[in-house]
């Protein structure tokens, strides 16, 4: 008996242990060159089995760690666990010489991630747009980039605050690749010297386990409230949906012509009933009048008073539906109130 229970213990004992271990990953930390603190829900691909979070691993090659994105390979330079957010480059950038990137990365490319789900700051997000042409450019004739330019064809870098697509430039030219990149200056001299400094300084992504996991449940994530990069699940009843759709309803069918309908559906009787009220309400007063004034007043008289007030009755101002109307937002419409923070929705 005694034994048993000794067993049970046991087993009970290496049950909480292993239910901890699995809520607690964090207790590992690595470290490779520069980076110290890979910690949960990074890790790296040489940690034991249980540290971190498979869907963010990394590796570490000649004490470089390296993140390998939608087949891309980039240098992390820094994780922060308080912002949520890693600081990567792509290798071929990374050390600020002239290169292509290792591989084209879109911003909504970086969006569609769940695990990483967008810049982390756009305010100092620009997009560097590889741009083969078969002409001499003049306009870009500073950002031309030397190593990848021969006499028939010329490259350069086009910075601009979103990826640029093949359709968005000259005839002569095609977009070979494009790379986020972070850069906390204005960009004002758009030349090559600044666009290595930008490809050197790479660009910081979100990171979020929450998004992932609401991903993994087919549902969107959204921004908690009041905070940048902490996310949660969509509510099961989107509630900005719906009021989306309420209001795509009555611009639909035209808020504007709804009221003007009503109004003069319900102004006449409205008008009507008003008018009787008042013919009535006077009746009443000159009644009082005549009985409490009893003077000579002859019957032709108080007619006449009435037909007087009867001949002004107030103002119907009868205000036609396309003056003033309450006009349904045409912006607002469900789309836009949906889609920035909900990523992956149909996938
Ligand atoms: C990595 O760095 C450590 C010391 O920080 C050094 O001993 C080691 O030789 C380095 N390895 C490589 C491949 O550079
Ligand atoms: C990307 O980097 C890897 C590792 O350095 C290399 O093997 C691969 O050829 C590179 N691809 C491109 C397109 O630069
Ligand atoms: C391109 O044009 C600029 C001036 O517009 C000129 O300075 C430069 O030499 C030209 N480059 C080539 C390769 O033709
Ligand atoms: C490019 O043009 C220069 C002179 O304009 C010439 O010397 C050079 O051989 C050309 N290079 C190629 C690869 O055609
Ligand atoms: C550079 O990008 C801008 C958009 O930011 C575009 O309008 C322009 O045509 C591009 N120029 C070239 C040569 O790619
Ligand atoms: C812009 O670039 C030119 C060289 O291309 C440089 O002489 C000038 O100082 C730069 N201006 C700024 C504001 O960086």
């Amino acid at each position: 008996m005694k034994n048993f229970l000794a067993q049970l213990s046991l087993l009970i004992f290496l049950f909480i242990s292993a239910t901890e271990a699995r809520k607690n990953p964090q207790i590992c930390s690595s470290s490779c060159g520069d980076i110290h603190d890979i910690s949960y829900p990074f890790r790296l691909k040489e940690d034991p089995a249980g540290c971190g979070d498979p869907d963010f691993q990394l590796s570490c090659k000649n004490n470089k760690t390296i993140l390998n994105f939608h087949g891309g390979l980039y240098y992390v330079k820094r994780i922060s666990y308080d912002e949520r957010t890693i600081r990567v480059a792509d290798v071929n950038l990374a050390s600020g010489s002239c290169s292509l990137p290792n591989r084209s990365l879109s911003m909504q490319e970086v969006l569609m991630d769940a695990r990483y789900p967008g810049l982390a700051d756009y305010s100092y997000s620009y997009a560097l747009n590889f741009v083969r042409c078969s002409n001499n450019i003049s306009d870009l004739a500073k950002s031309r980039a030397p190593c990848l330019s021969g006499n028939t064809s010329h490259v350069y870098v086009n910075i601009s605050r979103d990826s640029v697509y093949s359709y968005d430039v000259p005839k002569p030219c095609k977009v070979i690749s494009t790379v986020p990149a972070f850069y906390e200056n204005m960009v004002q001299n758009l030349s090559y010297e600044t666009a290595l400094k930008m490809q050197e300084s790479g660009f910081d992504m979100r990171w979020s386990v929450e998004c992932r996991d609401c991903r993994a449940k087919g549902r969107g994530c959204v921004n908690k409230f009041n905070t940048a990069n902490i996310f949660q699940c969509e509510e099961e009843y989107d509630y900005d949906a719906i009021v989306g759709l309420v209001y795509s309803l009555f611009a639909a069918v035209n808020l504007a012509e709804i009221i003007g309908a009503v109004r003069f559906i319900l102004l006449p009787p409205v008008i009507f009933a008003f008018l009787l009220h008042t013919y009535f309400s006077m009746r009443k007063k000159i009644d009082v009048r005549e009985k409490s004034s009893q003077t000579d007043q002859s019957r032709g008289k108080v007619t006449r008073n009435i037909e007087n007030h009867l001949e002004m009755p107030p103002k119907p101002v009868l205000i036609s539906a396309q003056d003033n109307c309450v006009m349904a937002p045409e912006s607002d419409s469900p789309k836009e109130i949906l889609i920035p923070e909900s990523m992956e929705r149909s996938s």
